[in-house]
């Protein structure tokens, strides 16, 4: 029986639209109308963010499927990053919206969340979660017109990593804060996780398969993809005071709940590695890795009794002074 890679139910991963939003004037408040001329199709490959966001691309899939899966821990982050009622909070780099009803959970009923994401895709699909409460802009974060210090908290999850600029990034969220506000960077798997316990080769070949396909593909430097890591150093160049960070595990064994099973399966083994892989890979790895992520295939890694899975997610805050910086 000749084994393939699990085929996405949606293969779109890149999917661009033929019918980019139109432009509007700055000088409105209509969040929708500032956010519009923002979504302008203007971004061509060489403007696009380091890892190829633009207005036209889509992977909200990918983005539902992790937020479902990390939900516990993500949702226990948020109830322990000292929120309250009433505050007003900016999700940058919304993605798909999920976190947009947990963050306002925390500061109801009289906070308010706003998101904003420069994917039109990704915007749309977080709409579904706006309310009285919840705004959702499609937009730049670095260039649509919000209003200065008029955030008390940031949060921004696996995104100052898309930014050609982090640091510039950062310095044009603290112009969003209010005196006292605060921003939350979070980064997942500043650690590389643990997929397949009883074989950690087959683990390090393919992931090191999946950074050079990834530097092959964005012309990028190793440096350019690991910078991410130093996001301590990214709030303190920024001038951040009180700059703290905690590590969380994110730990799955075998049975796997509904939410885990789809992302690795969907996400992972069919996205992240897949075909594409194969030629970063040797036959014989290639052929391994496809066994244990095929689910018809006796060897299937998540059907496994010992299957065992590690993720970190990293959670770096830092606080304007009481004057505004
Ligand atoms: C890896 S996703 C993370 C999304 C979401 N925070 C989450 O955790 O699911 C990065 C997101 O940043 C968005 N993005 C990248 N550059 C951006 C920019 N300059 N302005 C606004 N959003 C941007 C992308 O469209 C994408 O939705």
């Amino acid at each position: 029986m000749v084994e393939t890679f699990p085929k996405p139910a949606d293969t779109a991963m890149d999917h661009f639209a033929s019918d980019a939003p139109g432009s509007h004037s700055c000088g409105t408040r209509s969040a929708r109308a500032i956010t519009m001329m923002h979504a302008a199709p203007a971004f061509t490959e060489s403007s696009a963010g380091l890892l190829g966001d633009t207005p036209l691309r889509d992977y909200s899939r990918k983005l539902s499927s992790f937020n479902a899966f990390a939900k516990p821990e993500l949702r226990a982050l948020i109830a322990s990053a000292g929120l309250g009622p009433g505050m007003r909070i900016l999700d940058a780099g919304c993605g798909t919206g999920e976190a947009l009803p947990w963050l306002l959970d925390e500061v109801k009923p009289t906070g308010s969340v706003v998101g904003i994401d420069l994917s039109a895709a990704h915007a749309d699909a977080a709409r579904r979660y706006a309310s009285a409460n919840i705004e959702v802009i499609q937009g730049d974060l670095l260039a649509a017109c919000l209003e200065p210090a008029s955030f008390d908290f940031i949060w921004c999850v696996n995104t100052v990593n898309h930014l050609r600029d982090p640091v510039q990034g950062v310095i044009r969220f603290s112009t969003l804060l209010r005196p006292r506000g605060r921003i939350a960077l979070g980064q997942s798997s500043f650690q590389p996780d643990m997929y397949f316990a009883w074989d950690s080769r087959l683990e390090r070949v393919t992931n090191e398969a999946v950074r050079q396909y990834y530097r092959d593909r964005y012309s990028l430097d190793e440096r350019d993809l690991t910078s991410v890591r130093a996001i301590v150093g990214v709030l303190r160049a920024a001038n951040l005071r009180n700059v703290a960070a905690r590590t969380v595990m994110i730990e799955r064994v075998a049975p796997l709940d509904a939410a885990t099973e789809r992302y690795l399966l969907d996400t992972i083994f069919g996205d992240t590695w897949g075909e594409r892989l194969q030629p970063y890979l040797s036959d014989d790895d290639y052929a391994e890795l496809v066994r244990v992520c095929a689910p018809q295939h006796p060897q299937f890694a998540l059907r496994r009794p010992d299957f065992h899975f590690l993720q970190t997610f990293t959670l770096v805050t830092g606080a304007m002074d009481k004057l505004g910086i």
